[in-house]
């Protein structure tokens, strides 16, 4: 298991420049940056009102899909909304809850907030706003709309933002299920869903993250839970390299021993598989590069998508 690293580190102990391991060999996985299939449409609103488990709200297709509105399905889970997370500002600061949710879960296409340090939230928004933050695939329209809400949000707002995701406590929202073959998917808005039927296939070394509920989850319903598919054995391979004796390595000297953060460090405890594994791979080929990215790069290079999948399944499998 460990040979990837080790093999990895034997080829840094001798090659100069160690640039060299940067070169990206490894084309970035559709499974974890999906793109819509071409000409794809979302579905029209057909005027049908909307519900979702324990609200008595009712939200149009077209209410749950505008990006200055954010479906606060359960106004009491959580503290009032800044304006900017429930309205964002036009016309380029889109409502943060619109993709984040309006308590921060996000989902596999976007990144979980619930309870990031503040501070380290208010430096990726001005990594992304830098373009030192961008994605491996910078075409993935979620990361886009991303980078142009940074650029011009201002000071007040992402404070205001801020403050409100940090203080939200994480909850678990991802069940991690080891396997031989995953469900087929298809892509629907950035993300994947299962196709109907019960047709699998196969999972190599992918990770495939589904809604529980695709309808809820298009709703954009905050309470929405999602069942990770990881190769079997991943999580004890994962877990085996964080703890790694290989010191760089140790995930917990930094991300605290529970992994659910330290200070500044964000917590990757429970939080997407996929969204871990982009991460990853984004700081391991320089899409990610800010002065935070740069103490996790050194880290990123030493590992294979093999490993990535592995960290990031078990990370994923911890308590948030
Ligand atoms: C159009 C969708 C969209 C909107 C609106 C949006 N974000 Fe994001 N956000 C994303 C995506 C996509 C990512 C990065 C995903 C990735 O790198 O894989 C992200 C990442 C982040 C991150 C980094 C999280 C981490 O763990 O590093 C922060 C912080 C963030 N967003 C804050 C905000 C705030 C604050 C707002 C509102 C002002 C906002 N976002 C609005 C889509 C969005
Ligand atoms: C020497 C300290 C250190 C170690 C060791 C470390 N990290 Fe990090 N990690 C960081 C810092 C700092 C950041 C924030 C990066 C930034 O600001 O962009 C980070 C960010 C991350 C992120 C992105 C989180 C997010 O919200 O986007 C992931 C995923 C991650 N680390 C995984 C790991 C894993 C897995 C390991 C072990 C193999 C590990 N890290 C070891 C310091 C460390």
């Amino acid at each position: 298991m460990r040979h990837g690293v080790q093999l990895a580190l034997a080829i840094l102990a001798c090659a100069t420049p160690t640039a060299i391991l940067a070169q990206n060999t490894d084309a970035p996985p559709t499974w974890a940056y999906p793109m819509n299939p071409p000409g794809f449409k979302p579905p029209p609103d057909n005027g049908a009102l909307r519900h979702v488990p324990g609200s008595t709200l009712s939200l149009t297709l077209s209410q749950v899909n505008d990006k200055f509105f954010t479906s606060d399905w359960h106004p009491d889970d959580h503290p009032s909304l800044p304006d900017v997370v429930a309205h964002g500002r036009k016309p380029n600061v889109l409502a943060c809850g619109f993709c984040h949710r309006a308590d921060g879960p996000g989902g596999p296409e976007a990144a979980d907030l619930m309870g990031l340090p503040e501070d380290y939230i208010l430096q990726q928004i001005s990594d992304f706003k830098a373009g030192a933050r961008k994605g491996a695939v910078p075409d993935r329209v979620p990361e886009k709309l991303m980078l142009s809400v940074a650029k011009a949000i201002t000071a007040d707002d992402a404070k205001a933002a801020a403050t409100y995701f940090s203080s939200i406590k994480p909850r678990p929202i991802i069940r991690v299920v080891e396997t031989d073959t995953a469900p087929k998917v298809h892509v629907t808005s950035w993300f994947l869903t299962a196709l109907p039927g019960s047709e699998r296939e196969p999972i190599g070394q992918r990770i495939i993250e589904v809604p529980d509920d695709p309808a809820q989850y298009i709703s954009r319903d905050s309470r929405s839970h999602f069942t990770a598919y990881v190769p079997v054995g991943s999580i004890e391979q994962g877990k085996e390299l964080a703890d790694s004796e290989d010191t760089a390595l140790q995930c917990g000297s930094c991300h605290g021993a529970d992994l659910k953060g330290n200070e500044s460090i964000p917590g990757i405890a429970g939080r997407s598989p996929t969204y871990l594994f982009r991460q990853l791979y984004d700081f391991k080929y320089g899409a990610r590069s800010g002065p935070g990215a740069e103490i996790m790069k050194p880290i990123a290079e030493k590992l294979s998508v093999k490993d990535m999948v592995s960290l990031a399944a078990y990370a994923s499998s911890l308590a948030p």
